[in-house]
């Protein structure tokens, strides 16, 4: 840490910011700091390493989920505009209850966009704007990566006595991502809008 500025006025050289610090990490990702919740660390890096995976799927779907929400198009913009947004919405929410799940466990969260480009399992879309048919399919995909992964990784922590994981896992993001996969597949659903076949 870098000293004070000493100036010639004390009291106006300890007010002023001390900027451009650097130190060594406190904590590299990949270790665990051991927390007192009665858990083994074997068990918390287990989860640990999980929710990561969940985590950076879960914000990547949440940008794409953006992305559309923009670059949406055509006679039924309005209502898919508002849907991606509040879809997405949710996801951002459930990516804070992520994160702190893998800080409570005493682990480290992924965070930055390029640690999350680097390791989701999630395709990457191409930057020009595609059809609604198309952004719909890619988010049923980006749902379905996620639900796969969690039902597993719930398992796997209800199996180790991490009920915790296990709740958040089942309780929002299993059953969170389930419901906005409803909403979303209606709308490509092939039905007529005006007349009966
Ligand atoms: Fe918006």
């Amino acid at each position: 840490m870098s000293k004070q500025p000493q100036g010639k006025n004390g009291a106006t050289a300890k007010a002023a910011p001390l900027t451009h610090q650097q130190a060594h990490e406190i904590q590299p990702f990949g270790q665990l700091v051991s927390m007192p919740i009665a858990l083994s660390e074997k068990t918390r890096r287990a989860s640990v390493d999980n929710l990561n995976q969940i985590l950076v799927d879960t914000i990547v779907l949440k940008d794409l989920y953006k992305k559309h929400h923009w670059q949406v198009t055509g006679p039924t913009f309005y209502q898919l505009h508002l849907l991606f947004d509040k879809h997405a919405g949710e996801q951002e929410g459930w990516v804070d209850l992520l994160a702190e799940r893998i800080q409570t466990l005493g682990g480290v969260t992924l965070a930055m966009p390029h640690d999350s480009a680097e390791r989701t399992l999630i395709p990457r879309p191409p930057k020009g704007r595609e059809e609604v048919p198309v952004q719909i399919s890619r988010l049923l995909h980006g749902h379905e990566v996620v639900l796969e992964e969690a039902r597993a990784m719930a398992r796997q922590a209800a199996a180790a006595g991490d009920e915790g994981t296990n709740d958040l896992l089942v309780g929002t993001i299993v059953r969170g991502n389930e419901l906005q996969v409803w909403f979303l597949a209606q709308h490509v659903v092939d039905t007529p809008t005006v007349r009966a076949e």
